[in-house]
């Protein structure tokens, strides 16, 4: 393929390189039938295929080709089951081979920053570490079905308000620490086909033109290889996107960017060199999608309709469960009552670029009528419409209270309609509809045993409203067969495994990004830097409604001592951590439960939050069963972005690591100290008194010249411990001005000269 692209390069005109960098319209590359270079074509979305009919026009926003709509991304993950996202990956790839597309325009693995996202519904987690080894497997699915992916929306794109021009203002040690990792470990362990640079700015530069993120981190730092395309719509400047490393402009804006480059090479602007290493890049991907497509691919939509059933059952987090209501046991001649018009009418995804046109839905009603016993009465009222928002529509409630009393249970369907959450714009609240929390109330006013079924794509507050319900299922958007999971689920042939992938927290006000979100005049600040999600609930050690990691099961499980093994030496990169934990399952039915494992750096120097997810193990456990959750941790998963060393630092010291049942729910801990030689930005004028003695050569260096006290002190004014306690933290240039301090610019030059040549411990 390299000798192909390399002869390829030297065959082509400026202006058909020029050409293959844009597609040739909305869903295609551009072929270059002169040289039998085919055209590829590329479709939506993350939880199914979208894809545009031959016959349509509408960029696909309308009509697409019938596909299987798998739960959605933030379903998904909260599966934590890498497996799944695996076989989801698997028969999507092989339902773009049997519709000839070649590379899938998802994982979205933007992190959830705020629960007022509109797009929440398509990305996975509110915990980089958690979306990253979710969005990997889904990839290396995809992706063994000669399928490309897009990695997306790389980088900071994580609000729908003003997406295109917004500027995340976002530090680094941030992006570092929260908004990289998911991407920089897809690159690097699933190697996705193509990334997707996304539609704002940061840090005050188009995402599309940025080459520090498009080039210095994705590709220099990363490795990354493959072709990095737009979004659809987010190039401004061909020319300063080429030059930053975007390789495709989609959908292409023909006539004017090829042009664009065009005359920028012709006028010097660009040099070719430039433009070509894109063209490459394209080049191979069109080759190596044409070479991986099937001769007769065929997809089995019956199998992947029982897969996305099975999946949805794995994404359901069944948040409540007094008196163990759920699983319901219901016998002849027992009611159970159906309420809510998403019984009916499912909600089962969400609008935008992602919307699938489902190949079947089932739908929850009809499911329960299949599955319970016989002589089991199921009562139907609709208590709500979809568009009641505020006041439900007095009849409907009316008979869904007659409908609820006496009845053996509730089973009571709510959750956000349609128009609450969508790509695009964003939500300006987490309520649900006044209507159905009413109708909720009016229910528990006339049964105990009401069961709420929750279908939304982004968080909704429950704190208002839960307890009125004795059971609380929170289904997401399951995709297609979301109505026979419910069924499964509530009537015992599944046991609840979901775990929540993001915080519910107790009120709209307690999530960190509360204050910058979305931000004003072209800005969003980042303020509340790594602390997201439950990093920030946990540091501010806030009541939650339900926290990060949680999710019940109709078992229950013990979890034993841990044992870490701890091997090698970060001075010697080659610290590994081994951490072992056994979960008993101890109750009556066979069941899955999500072992967690957090660190937390105990004395860290710098701010950090209390727990951060480093690992996590789904174990499948029969009655009475133990197993083991194993994981394994190296120097980065201890360590953090130093914006003064520019690096990962891990500091020498004492780490918890905590294995749990959610971030609130601890299990096990031990605590294990790690050695790590001790780094620091270079020692300069501009350092303080405090960090030239905090530095052992530092303070070698200081005491050389400054002389010592009898018992060791360093001597003169800056030794006295109390005007140390005063100005400490001035730069000794600043000391060095002072008329009491014994020590003169030139004293001061000295002793930069003489710890300059100090390394820094950078390992
Ligand atoms: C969305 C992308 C999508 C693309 C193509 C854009 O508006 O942000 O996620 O892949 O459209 O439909």
């Amino acid at each position: 393929m390299e000798d192909d692209v390399a002869r390829l390069l030297d065959a082509l005109t400026l202006e058909e390189k020029a050409s293959l960098c844009l597609g040739s319209d909305f869903w295609h590359t551009a072929p270059v039938e002169r040289l039998g270079i085919p055209a590829v074509m590329v479709a939506d979305g993350p939880h199914g295929l979208r894809k545009e009919p031959e016959h349509a026009t509408q960029g696909g926003l309308v009509e697409s080709v019938p596909a299987t709509c798998f739960p959605t991304a933030a379903a998904l993950g909260s599966s934590w089951d890498v497996d799944l996202l695996q076989e989801v990956g698997v028969a999507l790839g092989r339902e773009c081979q049997a519709e000839q597309v070649s590379v899938l325009l998802g994982p979205g693995v933007n992190i959830k920053r705020s629960p007022l996202c509109g797009r929440n519904f398509e990305y996975l987690s509110e915990d980089p570490r958690l979306s990253g080894e979710l969005a990997t497997s889904f990839v290396l699915g995809v992706q063994s079905q000669g399928v490309g992916t897009s990695l997306k929306h790389f980088a900071a794109n994580n609000q729908e308000t003003d997406r295109v021009r917004v500027s995340a203002d976002v530090d680094e040690r941030t992006l570092r620490e929260i908004y990289f990792p998911a991407f920089e470990r897809t690159v690097a362990q699933a190697r996705p086909w193509t990334v997707m640079c996304s539609y704002n700015r940061l840090n005050g530069t188009h995402v599309s033109q940025h080459p520090w993120l498009l080039t210095e981190v994705l590709r220099d730092e990363w490795g990354y290889d493959g072709v990095v395309v737009s979004d659809w719509g987010a190039v401004h400047d061909r020319v300063a996107a080429v030059k930053a490393g975007l390789d495709l402009e989609m959908p292409p804006q023909l006539g004017h960017s090829d042009r664009a480059l065009v005359e920028a090479v012709r006028s010097g602007e660009l040099e070719e060199a430039v433009l070509d290493r894109s063209v490459a890049r394209v080049l191979s991907l069109v080759a190596k999608a044409t070479e991986a497509k099937q001769a007769d691919p065929t997809a089995d939509l019956d199998a992947h309709h029982a897969l996305a059933r099975r999946a949805a059952r794995e994404c359901a987090v069944l948040l409540k469960n007094e008196d163990d209501l759920l699983p319901l046991d219901l016998r002849a001649g027992q009611t159970v009552a159906v309420i809510g018009e998403f019984a009916r009418t499912p909600r089962f995804q969400g609008a935008g670029s992602s919307q699938v046109n489902p190949t079947r839905v089932d739908v929850a009603l009809d499911e329960i009528r299949d599955a319970v016993r016989e002589g089991v009465e199921v009562r139907f009222a609709a208590g709500f419409g979809l568009e009641d928002e505020d006041e439900a529509d007095p009849r409907l409630a009316e008979e869904a209270v007659e409908a609820a009393r006496g009845a053996d249970a509730v089973v009571l369907f709510l959750g956000l309609p349609a128009r609450a959450e969508s790509e695009g714009f964003d939500r300006e609240h987490m309520r649900l509809p006044q209507s159905q929390v009413d109708l909720l109330r009016r229910m528990a006013a006339v049964n105990e045993r009401v069961v709420v079924l929750l279908a939304n794509g982004s968080a909704v507050l429950t704190s208002t409203w839960d307890h009125e319900a004795a059971a609380v299922l929170e289904c997401w958007l399951g995709g297609q067969a979301s109505g026979a999971a419910v069924a499964d689920l509530l009537l015992g042939s599944a046991n609840p495994c979901g775990r929540l992938a993001e915080t519910i927290p107790l009120r709209l006000q307690d999530n960190t990004a509360y204050l910058n979100f979305p931000g004003d005049s072209g800005h969003v600040r980042y303020g509340e830097g790594v602390f997201v999600g439950y990093r920030g609930h946990d540091a501010l050690d806030q009541p939650v409604g339900y926290p990060f990691g949680h999710g019940l099961s109709y078992t229950t499980f013990e979890y034993g001592d841990l044992v870490v093994d701890v091997t090698g030496r970060h001075a010697d990169r080659d610290l590994r951590i081994t951490v072992r934990c056994s979960v008993t399952n101890s109750g009556r039915r066979p069941g899955k439960e999500v072992a967690q494992l957090y660190v937390h750096d105990v004395a860290a120097s710098v701010a950090r939050p209390p727990l951060e997810l480093r690992g996590f193990a789904k174990l499948d456990l029969a009655p009475g069963e133990t197993g083991t959750a194993t994981f394994e941790l190296g120097a980065r998963d201890l360590s953090y972005w130093s914006e003064a060393v520019r690096d990962w630092v891990l500091e020498a010291g004492d780490f918890e690591l905590l294995v749990g049942a959610s971030s609130r729910d601890i299990r096990a801990r031990a605590t294990t100290a790690v050695d790590a030689p001790r780094v620091a930005a270079p020692l300069g004028a501009m350092s303080s008194l405090e960090e030239w003695l905090a530095d052992p050569s530092g303070a070698d260096a200081l005491r050389g010249v400054l002389g010592t006290t009898d018992d060791g002190r360093l001597a003169g004014a800056l030794g006295n411990p109390e005007l140390r306690r005063v100005v400490g933290n001035f730069p000794m240039s600043a000391l060095a001005g002072f008329a009491n301090v014994d020590l003169d610019r030139d004293d001061l030059q000295e002793l930069v000269a003489r710890v300059g040549d100090e390394p820094s411990g950078k390992v």
